[in-house]
């Protein structure tokens, strides 16, 4: 056994015990050693794929449930990825091969429609269906997807499958689309042929984002900008609580309901179209004109979009501090205001905030279990690790860390048509 390989065994062994420090150089390592999708390729159809794509899932530093609301969030790549391989068909037929669920399904192009039991592959299915839609004359594809992204966690293995999947078949037919406007068209997918009417900021992020950088992005003119996250001796680390997110979708629709009622009864007093339009103290000189539970999740919606450009700024100026306590008061705000947490999430959160060396923590992503997003001293790791010791025995789930490097985005890993 040579030492890379033995090296990747040690980690791999290592991740197995709750702990993975998701480094560049393991992913790197690993590509070198084997790659996954292109061996599970060539077994599934007996061809090598002729383009291998790759994208990163994403944590959201601050800036929660701001981007339905054409406001600003403040996301960076991890790395963890998805990869998708694609070899062309000279007929009509789709088959796609999921190497993490064991699982194939089918369909055609005249026939593309979205079916509930098809599952994780209404995503590659929905960005075909864009294509096609845009007038793009695709033919039958031979697809398999493999990742390494937590399944479930928020961390949006579903935006990096729907944005490797557009880049491979961009860079497949040679189609002419820009980051941003693949970004939008990965979000299309999801809104309209997957049904979930998620904002901008994960494909947005996974197809964009820049190594060692968070990204500014306003959601309403998709303006951005990197912000460089030069954090000597200190880590971005994930918790994944393992709580299902069983009420995500049907609540993620409630609040933007909430949020779509609210500017219906501003916009008389003021004229706007989406939350973006409005201040706190619009929000907070309507009491009477709102509702009061929606007034509330408006005021988390409107305070969250301040505190986003506050955070920038700190971390601009290296105020490690001030950018911990924003991430503070974005929790508190999303827990008591725009109510997305869930008592596991406010549990692992209260214990980094009681850790010294701890900046700030905060549930990310869109809330009702998934993951929280922890600033904290490096040397302070193992002691926040003590401090949820307690966590499965009280809830049952067994969480796991990932201390994440901020990663780039989307790239093309393998393209055999162009070398040919
Ligand atoms: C999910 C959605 C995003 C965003 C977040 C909440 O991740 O996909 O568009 O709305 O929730 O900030």
């Amino acid at each position: 056994m040579n030492s890379s390989t033995f090296y990747l065994l040690f980690i791999e062994f290592f991740s197995l015990f709750v702990y993975t420090d998701a480094t560049l150089e393991t992913h790197h390592l690993r590509e070198t050693l084997m790659d996954p999708v292109k061996q599970s390729h060539v077994e599934e159809y007996g061809k090598a794929p002729e383009i291998v794509a790759s994208a990163p899932g994403r944590v959201n530093l601050i800036g929660e449930h701001t981007d339905y609301n054409e406001g600003f969030v403040f996301p960076m790549a991890i790395d963890f990825t998805v990869r998708v391989a694609i070899t062309r068909r000279k007929d009509t037929h789709l088959r796609f091969y999921s190497v993490d669920y064991k699982d194939r399904k089918r369909a055609t192009l005249p026939t593309l429609r979205f079916r509930k039991e098809d599952r994780w592959a209404n995503y590659p299915k929905g960005i075909i269906s864009q294509f096609l839609e845009r007038g793009h004359p695709l033919g039958g594809m031979d697809v398999t997807i493999h990742g390494d992204i937590p399944q479930g966690a928020g961390l949006s293995s579903s935006a990096a499958l729907e944005v490797a999947t557009a880049l491979a078949i961009q860079d497949l037919y040679g189609i002419e689309i820009g980051r941003e406007e693949l970004a939008k068209l990965a979000q299309k997918a999801e809104n309209e042929f997957v049904g979930i009417r998620s904002g901008i900021m994960d494909q947005f992020i996974s197809r964009l984002a820049k190594e060692g950088h968070a990204m500014l992005l306003d959601t309403r003119t998709l303006a951005y900008h990197y912000v460089p996250l030069s954090l000597k001796g200190v880590k971005i680390l994930i918790t994944n609580s393992k709580v299902p997110r069983v009420l995500a979708d049907a609540e993620y629709s409630k609040r933007r309901e909430e949020c779509r009622l609210c500017v219906e009864l501003l916009s008389p007093r003021k004229p706007g179209t989406a939350l973006r339009d409005y201040s706190a103290s619009d929000v907070r000189d309507s009491m009477g004109l709102i509702p009061e539970a929606t007034r509330k999740k408006c005021l988390h919606v409107v305070e969250e979009n301040q505190r986003v450009l506050e955070a920038e700024e700190a971390l601009r100026k290296k105020d490690l501090l001030s950018f911990g306590k924003l991430m503070n008061r974005s929790h508190e705000s999303l827990r008591d205001l725009y109510e997305v947490s869930c008592p596991e999430l406010d549990w692992l959160v209260k214990r980094a905030w009681e850790t010294e060396g701890v900046y700030g923590s905060r549930l990310t992503g869109a809330g009702f279990g998934g993951c929280t997003v922890t600033l904290i001293e490096e040397d302070a790791i193992p002691l926040y690790r003590e401090h949820i010791v307690q966590y499965e025995r009280i809830f049952g789930f067994r969480p796991e860390l990932y201390i994440c490097h901020p990663s780039a985005g989307a790239r093309i890993v393998e393209n055999r048509v162009q070398s040919a």
